[in-house]
């Protein structure tokens, strides 16, 4: 027996359905090409273009490769493309991806507001257009957005600092050194003000002080200490100038709020080299559970990760996909908070969660997420 895939399933349950629906109201069959706007017309074409924004972070590399793969096993045609962190390149990818006929558009922005003008060139040729976990923002052509709980992430971070802290029963004072993501990333925004939430009231009352001055002024002053492209390299030169800087005095960092796992590495390291060891270590956050991180949270030089399991993402946006094809409207639980704009985009948001050094093998390793010699067990 031919194994037929699940596309080929999604796309002749459809045909049969569209047929059955020309034959109930005696018209022809409709034609795909000819629907406008409201629920997207069945296909049975399934060429998806995925836009990924680097190969340098571990993230993408499995974002990608694993929907590429989910994909193919659908029966889908898939041009996955990494664009090395330079919006021109991403947006020269999108536009060969529309000229060779992708009808959708899976897209990780590298910078939010500048793909208007590509996502024009996409709507004018009806492919449809999933922002893939940052919001594609100043555009009408953006139609559903996959993504995991941003603004928890933070809220995730900010929480487990307050409670290792003791900050709610009035612990401190604490040395802190607070980080944000790539000013570019609208993700970076919902990540620092989900933490700013919940630790800005202990930065008024005194009970964190931040001896490099660099704490916002508000959460929408996060850019001001965000680092552009989420390297670790410039994460690593921030916090050795705010050691030399500020901490000359043999005064010690407690506490670092650190966006990210890329961020955490080069922090980490500023840390290390100034002579900071396991037993000293301050708390240090994180997100997404990469292989380095996960390594430094198992020898006590990072406390926690907030783990995003891309693979349910892929599975999202792979759900989505075959509904678009199947005609019919794909399932989203946010209609409200990602407003890009110019509309609302229509979202599914995804829980993340916590990981510390007691459950990386209960989360990641038993899972499959990670493979024990990749963080050294
Ligand atoms: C993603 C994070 C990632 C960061 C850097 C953000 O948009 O949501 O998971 O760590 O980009 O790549």
């Amino acid at each position: 027996m031919i194994k037929r895939n699940r596309f080929a399933l999604v796309a002749g349950f459809s045909a049969m359905a569209l047929s059955l629906a020309a034959c109930s109201s005696g018209e022809e069959s409709p034609d795909a090409d000819s629907t406008s706007g409201g629920a997207p017309a069945a296909s049975d074409e399934c060429n998806v273009g995925i836009a990924m924004p680097t190969r340098s972070l571990e993230r993408w590399i499995n974002d990608g490769e694993g929907l590429k793969a989910r994909l193919e096993e659908d029966g889908c045609t898939v041009d996955l493309q990494y664009a090395d962190n330079e919006t021109d390149q991403q947006i020269s990818q999108l536009q060969n991806m529309i000229a060779n006929g992708s009808n959708i558009l899976v897209i990780a922005s590298i910078d939010g507001t500048t793909l208007g003008p590509v996502l024009q060139t996409a709507g004018d040729a009806d492919a449809t257009v999933i922002a893939y976990d940052r919001l594609i923002l100043e555009s009408e052509n953006v139609d559903y957005y996959a993504t995991f709980d941003n603004y928890s992430v933070g809220t995730l971070q900010g929480e487990y600092i307050e409670s290792e802290l003791g900050l709610a029963d009035g612990d401190g004072p604490y040395n802190f050194e607070p980080f944000a993501g790539s000013p570019d990333d609208n993700n970076a925004r919902f990540f620092f003000a989900g933490a700013w939430d919940v630790l800005s009231p202990y930065v008024d009352s005194g009970q964190l002080v931040v001896p490099s001055g660099k704490a916002p002024a508000s959460v929408d002053d996060w850019q001001s200490i965000g680092i552009l492209g989420w390297g670790s390299d410039d994460a690593q030169a921030e916090m050795e100038n705010r050691l030399s800087s500020f901490y000359a005095g043999g005064e010690k960092v407690d506490v670092v709020l650190s966006p990210n796992d890329s961020l955490a590495v080069g922090i980490a390291q500023a840390l290390r080299t100034s002579g900071y060891t396991a037993d000293d270590f301050p708390i240090l956050t994180g997100q997404d559970g990469d292989k380095a991180a996960v390594t430094q949270i198992l020898a006590g030089e990072q406390s926690m990760t907030v783990w995003k399991d891309t693979r349910l993402l892929g599975e999202r946006v792979e759900e989505m996909i075959m509904s678009i094809l199947a005609g019919e409207e794909p399932e989203v639980n946010d209609t409200e908070t990602y407003d890009n704009g110019v509309k609302v985009v229509p979202s599914y948001l995804i829980t993340p969660e916590v990981v510390t050094a007691d459950d990386v093998q209960s989360k990641l390793i038993d899972s499959g997420f990670l493979q024990p010699g990749d963080v050294g067990l």
